[in-house]
Formats: structure tokens, sequence, C-alpha cells
């Protein structure tokens, strides 16, 4: 397995493009389903997690080709409605392609997601809209049976806010018979991006923005080109780097309106930015300040930069504390940073950071896709060298992250 090796206290300079969002293209990629047709979508990650869901297309049958930042999906011979377990468990998101095989087939057969580092990551709430739509939902040796001659609209409340359960049921309810009310919806950007898409592709939803969803049902959908959002975990990750290792660093191809409560926290930090369009500039304090954040659904601090912001506050001139909303478990990272001498305590779902005057490299193990880049952030910020293990965590969610550090003149390599 790969690993990086990081000599740190680099300072950094430079500019870099952010990509496209996984979590944008997911959902997109399974919506193809939907349709016959031929879709190319433009600004694709290359990614493990984008790999995967392609793969999942290819075993329902489309054909799927992704060269430099395009990708090409023709759905025109799927004929298959199961998710097999050795994609499923590799990647949760797989569990996308419910709601559209459901649409378009009237069953459909996936393996139950396992959990992963961050938790347990239960489906019910997909399933629950799915039942609500007509669907007869069983779980036999794994698998989530779904049956429906066809769906039809229904009124479903979320009980939790969740990107996946808004996304799938999006999917479900466009062909379904007559309308439905979504409430509670995510409204994330890549949610409202991914209604852009639905609509695009003939949809009929309104609400974007809200947490209400109206979907009128219509009768088929045709297939259509797009280009995929920015990556707002990318930017914040990259921003991060910027501030940890006190260097002033440039990104282009963001959207900065998706980072509010980001920047907003980043600032009581005591860094400042410089907007133009989609090129943000991060001036980094001179003394990092402790500031708490507390995650929770857009428009509130992401859980995809929690860990990321852990790092940060490792070297902060005080003490914060961080709470997460969204994934109680979601401190993995923790020890792997107090192996780099933070001192950082977990109390249930409160992680109390006191910040040390420096780190230290050691070597540390990847847990999870953003706790791997938290590692990352603090190793370019530590004395001495860090060896991080098990990186393919990362590959599944930042592209050429190394590559890209080492441009802006991190001391960072790749090693198998
Ligand atoms: C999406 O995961 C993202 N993944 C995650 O990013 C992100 O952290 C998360 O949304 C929150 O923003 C993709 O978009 C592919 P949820 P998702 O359903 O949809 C609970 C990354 O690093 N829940 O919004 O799985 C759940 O346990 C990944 O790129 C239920 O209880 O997250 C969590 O506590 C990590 N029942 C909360 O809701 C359900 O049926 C929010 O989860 C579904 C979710």
């Amino acid at each position: 397995m790969d690993r990086f090796i990081i000599k740190g206290k680099n300072r950094l300079s430079g500019e870099i493009a952010v990509c496209g969002a996984k979590n944008a293209t997911l959902p997109v990629m399974a919506a193809t389903i939907l349709t016959e047709g031929e879709f190319v979508l433009d600004n694709v990650p290359n990614l493990i997690d984008i790999r995967t869901m392609g793969h999942l297309l290819r075993i329902l049958g489309a054909r799927v080709e992704h060269d430099n930042g395009q990708l090409s999906i023709d759905t025109k011979n799927l004929n298959s409605w199961e998710a097999p377990y050795e994609l499923v468990s590799k990647m949760r998101a797989s569990i996308y392609v419910l709601g559209p095989l459901l649409a378009r087939f009237g069953k459909a057969k996936v393996s139950f997601p396992g959990g992963c580092a961050i938790g347990t990551r239960p489906v019910d709430l997909h399933l629950m809209a799915m039942e609500k739509m007509g669907a007869k939902i069983s779980i036999e040796h794994g698998y989530i049976l779904a049956e429906c001659d066809r769906l039809h609209g229904a009124d479903i409340d979320f009980k939790k806010v969740s990107v996946g359960a808004t996304a799938n049921s999006l999917m479900a309810a466009v062909l379904a018979d007559g309308e439905t009310n979504l409430y509670n919806c995510a409204i994330e950007p890549e949610i409202q991006s991914f209604i852009d898409f639905l609509n695009e592709m003939g949809a009929r939803i309104s609400g974007k923005g809200t947490s209400h969803l109206q979907i009128t049902g219509v009768s088929s959908l045709k297939a259509i080109n797009s280009r995929m959002l920015s990556d707002r975990i990318e930017a914040g990750t990259f921003l991060i780097a910027g501030a940890i290792t006190g260097s002033e660093i440039t990104l282009t191809n963001c959207v900065p309106t998706h980072l509010g409560e980001f920047f907003d926290k980043l600032k009581l930090t005591g860094s400042d930015f410089n907007i133009e369009g989609s090129r943000i500039t991060i001036k980094p304090a001179s003394e990092i300040k402790p500031v708490n954040i507390k995650t929770a659904p857009f428009p509130e601090y992401p859980t995809d930069l929690q860990a990321q912001f852990m790092a940060l506050m490792c070297l902060a001139d005080g003490e914060s504390i961080i709470e997460e909303g969204i994934f109680p478990d979601r401190f993995t990272h923790a020890a792997e940073l107090n192996r780099l001498d933070a001192s950082i305590t977990i109390e249930g779902n409160m992680a109390r950071v006191k910040g040390v005057k420096k780190l230290s490299g050691a070597p540390v193990m990847a847990t999870d896709l953003r706790a791997s880049a938290a590692l990352v952030l603090a190793g370019l910020a530590a004395e001495g060298i860090t060896d991080i293990a098990r990186i393919y965590h990362i590959d599944r969610g930042y592209e050429d992250f190394e590559i890209k550090l080492q441009k802006l003149g991190a001391d960072i390599r790749r090693v198998k």
C-alpha cells in the first residue's frame, strides 16, 4: 500500500486549480440510469470513488469511458438491476443506484452498504422514502431487495437531514406517478447542482436551495452533457494547508459562496482572504487563534472539513472545542494527531484541542478520507518527517493530492 513521506515546515506558495466535486459527481453518475442515452460529463475528478461508480455502472450494462476530466456514459444497453457486494462494500455511495434502478426497472437488488471509519452509516431514510413511494423492501442475505411496478408520488418528511437520502429520493420521484413533496431535505451545493442536472434532463423539481422540494413525475428523461460543480471540500482543505504552514497560496476554479461558514471560522483564527471571482488567496495569520466549531448540514460548518480544522487547531494559541454534529464517531484522526505531539481529548462527540507550540513528525496511519487529509496538513507543519500509511483513503477523494502540494513547494513524496 502507498505511503506519503512528508518533511515539514516548508513555506508554500503559488497557485493550484481545484477539481470537480466527488460528492456532486457520484449522484449525477447514478442518475444516468434513469434514461437510455449518452451523457458527457466535464470537470470530473480522477478518483477511486468515481472509478468505483463507473465500474458499478458497467456491471449494470452501461458503457463508461473516463479520460482527462471527461466522463462519457452510455446507458442504452443498461439491463441489470443488481449492485454486487464487492462494489457496494467499497463505497457507500453505491446506494445511490437504488432509486434510479427502481424508477427505471421497477426493481433493484443492492448490497447493504457496510459501515466505515466514521460510524455505522445507516440507510433507513433511503428505504423509508422508497417504501413511501410504493416499493416493497426486504433485506435478505445482506442485500436490499426492492420491487415496485411503478413508483407513485408521496409526502416524505426526513427525520434527519441526509444528503444521500435526498439525492436517492429525487431520483425515485422524477419518474414516479404524480407529485412528491420532500421535507427537511439537504440543501448542500452538491444537491442544488444535482437538482439543476435532473431538471436539465427534463425533470420537474422546484424548491432548489430550500428544505422543501416538490417533484412532479414525468414519463421520460433525456441524456445530457454537463459540467461538474467545483469541489468546496478540496478548496477548504488547501486553504487550511496555507493557514497551517503560514503560507499565502491561491486557488482557482472555486465557488467562494459555497464556503461561507468555513471562511467565517477561518477568519476568526486570524487568516484573511482575497476573493476575485473564482480565485481565492489566503493570507495566513501570524499567530493561529483558537476557535470552536460545531459541524452541521449546509450552510453550517461542513463535517467534511472538521478533521482538517482540527489539525489547524493543534497549533492554535489556546484551547478549542470541536463538536461533530453529523457523524459522532468522526474523530479517528485525533489519536493519530496526538502521535504528532498534539494534545486532543475526546469527550463523546466533542474534541477538546489544547494548542501546542509545535508538532513533531512521526509514523501515522490514515483511517478515512478526510482524516487522511488532516494528517497530511499536520505533517506539512510538523518538525521532521511524517510517514503516513494507507493513503489510498486520500486517493478516494483527492486527485493528485501530493502532486498539487509539491507544486506549492511542499516536501511530500509517495512511496509504494
Ligand atoms: C454525504 O454522505 C457525503 N458523501 C459525505 O461526504 C458527507 O460527510 C455527508 O453527506 C454529510 O454532508 C457523498 O456525498 C458521497 P448523510 P451521506 O446521509 O449522504 C444519518 C466525504 O468525505 N443517516 O447526509 O452518507 C447519517 O448516519 C463523505 O466525501 C441516517 O441516520 O451522509 C449521518 O449521521 C464522507 N439514515 C447523517 O444522517 C440514513 O438513511 C447525515 O448523513 C442516512 C443518513
